[in-house]
């Protein structure tokens, strides 16, 4: 299996809105799935910040998601959505690590409904921490969601027996 980051192409945007319209996918995160014209002016805006920086997911040449950091709050935050078809494989895994190699400001956040398993999960194996400091922890969660922080550059991955040792195609 081949992995890879490239930069967005308007043909990927109605796949990412049929990612975020499959109601597993949003049951795990404690937002509700933007109707297609919230959805359009939502990319619109995030591809035109020059600050965020955001990355197609290709798994053997096929869109398998995206992944991406934008600033809030004066915080790095780093996020990802993958197509269902791909769960389970290491893709977001794989996904994440890469993209850290790339989005390289550090302490680098995500913020994760509490109930999502699978994306805590993502989140530990490439080295987030749960916030330490009560008082930090205390400000940026809330009832629903967690805030994890990424502290050091190392990109770090936990290897095991389901995540697959990717090829990596080059980003552009
Ligand atoms: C969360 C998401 C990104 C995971 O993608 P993925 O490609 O399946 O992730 P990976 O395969 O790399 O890793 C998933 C890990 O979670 C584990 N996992 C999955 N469901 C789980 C559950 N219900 N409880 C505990 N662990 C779970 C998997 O076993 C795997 O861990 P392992 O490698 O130690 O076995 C994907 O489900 C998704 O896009 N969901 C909808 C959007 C979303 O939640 N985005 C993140 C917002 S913060």
């Amino acid at each position: 299996m081949t992995l890879g980051l490239r930069e967005v192409e308007a043909g990927d945007l109605p796949l990412f809105f049929a990612h975020q319209q499959d109601p597993e996918a949003v049951a795990m995160v404690a937002f509700n799935s933007r109707d297609r014209g919230a959805f359009d002016q939502h990319w619109a805006k995030i591809l035109a910040d020059e600050t965020n920086l955001i990355k197609t997911v290709v798994v053997d040449g096929e869109v398998a998601g995206n992944v991406l950091s934008f600033t809030r709050d004066s915080k790095r935050e780093v996020g990802y959505w993958i197509d269902r078809a791909y769960w389970g494989r290491g893709v977001a895994t794989g996904a994440l690590s890469a993209f850290l190699r790339l989005e390289q400001t550090r302490p680098v956040y995500a913020g994760v409904a509490k109930h999502n398993a699978a994306s805590l999960r993502v989140l530990e194996k490439c080295g987030f921490k749960f916030l330490r400091s009560g008082e930090e922890e205390s400000r940026h969660a809330d009832d629903t969601h967690v805030l994890l922080v990424l502290a050091d550059r190392a990109v770090r991955v936990i290897p095991n027996s389901k995540f697959h040792p990717f090829l990596w195609a080059p980003c552009r």
